[in-house]
């Protein structure tokens, strides 16, 4: 019988679970076992392996993070962790790995599929940073959380007249920041790809109360050259000057707890879906993800594991349409 593995790896994002009910059900639908990796490539190497039929998938499509679990595993970055993981997928006879994750995780899963293992990654990271495709499986439902939480401020900030600094994730890559600062209607948005002053942000600020605003949302990066504390410390420090009462809120993690909405549930069935597919087709040493709204694969030797460059032109409109 054809054996195939799944694993989720580094980030949990909404949505993982739904690729990986989709790879069990469409697995055993060929009539393939299909075990289960724990914990990403951690559980690989240790061999924690478990085998998942059609209950043990039933009703994670609703849940956010990973029933598998998953870990940030730096063994895989070395020849010797390497070597072990691929030990582990031969010695079960394995024929074929799927990896859901980001774009650390799908460097490690191109090492293994340079070293003889197929391989099929499922492009998944609230981040957006695996620039060859539109929008990785987790970030629309991350999304979602950043934008109620600007919601919600703007009440109070308005309530109060202050000024909020919104900090979220993303790593270095400023996309997060970018899509929820203009979908939620952000007075100002702090990236890493563009360099904001503190002075011309409170420019910004002030301006924006001239205009007869009665709060201020500045959604900041996480990776932003300064981020939110460092922002709030330079307004501390030039409080007399500048003037505002400023307010940071970290949504941090809280952005990778999410639910996954119709978006991410949609993806994850359709790439798991497609990944069994291409296994079925004998495919193999590839990456898949949704462009141009459809499902496609990027070999690994040629995959993009930067940061995708940011929309310029989306960034420009946004200081408009914050007017
Ligand atoms: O890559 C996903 C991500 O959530 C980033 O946005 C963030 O910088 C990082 O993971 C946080 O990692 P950890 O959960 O290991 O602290």
């Amino acid at each position: 019988m054809t054996q195939i593995a799944v694993l989720t790896s580094g980030g949990d994002a909404p949505g993982m679970n739904a690729a990986v009910r989709a790879v069990v059900r469409m697995g055993v639908s060929q009539g393939w076992a299909v075990h289960g990796v724990r914990n990403g490539f951690t559980g690989l190497i240790e061999g924690d392996f478990v085998p998942l039929g059609l209950r043990d998938v039933g009703g994670i499509i609703a849940q956010g993070g990973t029933f598998l679990g998953t870990r940030r595993c730096d063994a895989l970055k070395t020849a010797a962790g390497q070597a072990v993981a691929l030990r582990q997928l031969h010695d079960r006879d394995i024929a074929a790995l799927v990896v859901v994750g980001g774009n650390g995780s799908q460097r490690g899963a191109a090492a293994l599929s340079r070293g003889g293992a197929h391989v099929i990654g499922v492009a998944s990271t609230i981040d957006n940073d695996l620039p060859d495709f539109d929008v990785t499986l987790g970030t629309t439902s991350a999304l979602e959380v950043a934008l109620e939480a600007i919601d919600r401020l703007r009440v109070t900030a308005s309530s109060l007249r202050r000024v909020f600094l919104m900090e979220v994730m993303g790593r270095d890559c400023g996309y997060l920041a970018l899509m929820a600062g203009v979908a939620g209607g952000a007075e100002a948005i702090v990236i890493p790809e563009s360099t904001v002053e503190p002075e011309s942000l409170a420019q910004e600020i002030r301006a924006a109360y001239q205009r007869g605003k009665s709060h201020a949302i500045v959604v900041v990066a996480e990776g932003a050259r300064l981020n939110a504390e460092q922002l709030a410390a330079y307004f501390a420090e030039h409080a007399e000057r500048l003037g505002y009462e400023l307010r940071i809120t970290k949504l941090g993690h809280t952005q990778r707890g999410a639910a996954p909405g119709l978006v991410d549930r949609m993806m994850g069935t359709r790439l798991g879906v497609a990944a069994v597919e291409h296994c079925v087709a004998g495919h193999h040493g590839m990456v898949l993800g949704i462009l141009n709204g459809q499902v496609s694969a990027v070999g690994y030797p040629v995959l993009k594991t930067d940061n995708r460059p940011i929309d310029a032109h989306l960034l420009e409109v946004a200081h408009i349409l914050a007017r």
